[in-house]
């Protein structure tokens, strides 16, 4: 080998790398935009489809960030494989590895197939991202599950899976168990409702996203030696095409945490659950509000709907003359009230749900 050869090889190999999962869009492409600002090191955007991909890697380019691409579909483990030999042969070693990737069920409709296909992409990927990329972690490096506030143990009303989910020597069989649990209950026709929060309401989503945040727990137990860090975090409701573009927070916004938990977070903030405004929230506290209420996401869109219209204030007299009868003529009169004259309570009414969204 060249001299000059064993310089670049050394040169590359030493390169910091940090790798996000789904980022050819939303909050992954916020986070791969936020890194490329902040991050000294290389940032590989990667997603499932090559050519979403590599759109993606071109917008940024054209804002001046040189982020790099690689194909990566999460749930297909031929091609997390072909990524690790990539990443490899190229750098060696990972520093951060931001996962990301996720689907929601976007419907109600509760079958054993898309609640599998839900599962198998946002925990099997993890499970996958574990098997094949974690060995090539490097010392100190950090790792970040993008869980939902239906990650947290709340989220479940079961009691026998709220005690096995709580236990200190939690292992992968318990999550494993708690998973199959679930899918075996939609395939027999035996789900209950009454075993997850807000009346059972997309129950894969909240299965997968606990899984995936009981999973961090044991992960960073079983990576402590090697001074690895692995967290999970709620990232807000976040205006994306997985909510149809309702949400509190732009992309940009929702970036911050998950790039302060990779770059600056203390090293004291591990196999922990954190909130889209860094606070460590205890995942074990499953009698706390912080599941996912459907509802918030009606209030959102209730509220982006009257806000783009002009309503104007109603006056009470006119109403009551107009022969509308008194609890139309409340309704009608608060409505014009909250959306029109006093804006101000409008975004209070905003705020007061964002503290707890
Ligand atoms: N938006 C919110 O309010 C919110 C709230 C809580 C949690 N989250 C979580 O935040 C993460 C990002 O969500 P988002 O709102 O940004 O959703 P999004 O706009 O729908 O983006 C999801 C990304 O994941 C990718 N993806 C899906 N399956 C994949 C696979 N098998 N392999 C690789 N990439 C895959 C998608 O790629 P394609 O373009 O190819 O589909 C897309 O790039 C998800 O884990 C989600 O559960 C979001």
């Amino acid at each position: 080998m060249l001299v000059s050869d064993c310089c670049l090889e050394h040169t590359v190999m030493s390169e910091k790398i940090a790798i996000v999962t789904g980022a050819n869009k939303g909050v992954g492409f916020g986070i791969v935009r936020c890194l490329c600002k902040r991050f000294d090191g290389v940032v590989y955007l990667t997603s499932r489809d090559e050519a979403r991909g590599k759109q993606a890697v071109a917008v940024l380019e054209k804002e001046g960030f040189s982020p790099r691409y690689h194909q990566l579909d999460v749930a297909d483990i031929s091609s997390v494989a072909k990524f690790r030999d990539f990443v490899e042969k190229n750098h060696g070693g990972i520093d951060i590895i931001i996962n990301n990737a996720g689907v929601a069920p976007g419907t109600d409709e509760n079958t054993y197939e898309l609640s599998k296909s839900v599962i198998d992409i946002n925990y099997g990927s993890i499970v996958n991202v574990e098997e094949l990329l974690f060995p090539l972690l490097r010392e100190n490096a950090r790792v970040l599950h993008i869980s939902s506030d239906c990650g947290h143990l709340s989220n479940v009303r079961n009691k026998e899976w709220i005690e096995r989910l709580s236990k200190k020597d939690l292992t992968r069989k318990d999550i494993n168990d708690f998973v199959e649990w679930y899918l075996d209950s939609v395939k027999k026709g035996t789900f209950k409702q009454s075993d997850f929060a807000d009346n059972g309401t997309i129950p894969s989503y909240r299965v997968s996203k606990v899984a995936m945040s009981a999973l961090t727990i044991v992960q960073q137990r079983e990576l402590e030696p090697r001074g690895i860090i692995v967290n999970s975090m709620h990232p807000g409701l976040v205006s994306t095409d997985m909510t149809t573009g309702i949400g509190f927070y732009s992309i940009d916004d929702a970036a911050r945490t998950p790039v302060y938990l990779v770059l600056e977070a203390p090293p004291t903030i591990k196999g922990a659950y954190v909130w889209h405004d860094r606070t460590v929230v205890d995942w074990y506290d499953y009698k706390a509000n912080y599941y996912f209420k459907r509802n918030s996401i009606f209030i959102q869109l209730i509220k982006n709907t009257f806000s783009k219209i002009h309503i104007p204030l109603i006056p009470s007299t006119w109403l009551l003359s107009n022969s509308i009868s008194p609890a139309l003529a409340f309704v009608v009169k608060h409505i014009s009230e909250t959306f029109s004259a006093n804006k101000s309570t409008c975004t209070t009414y905003g705020m007061i749900d964002r503290a707890r969204e």
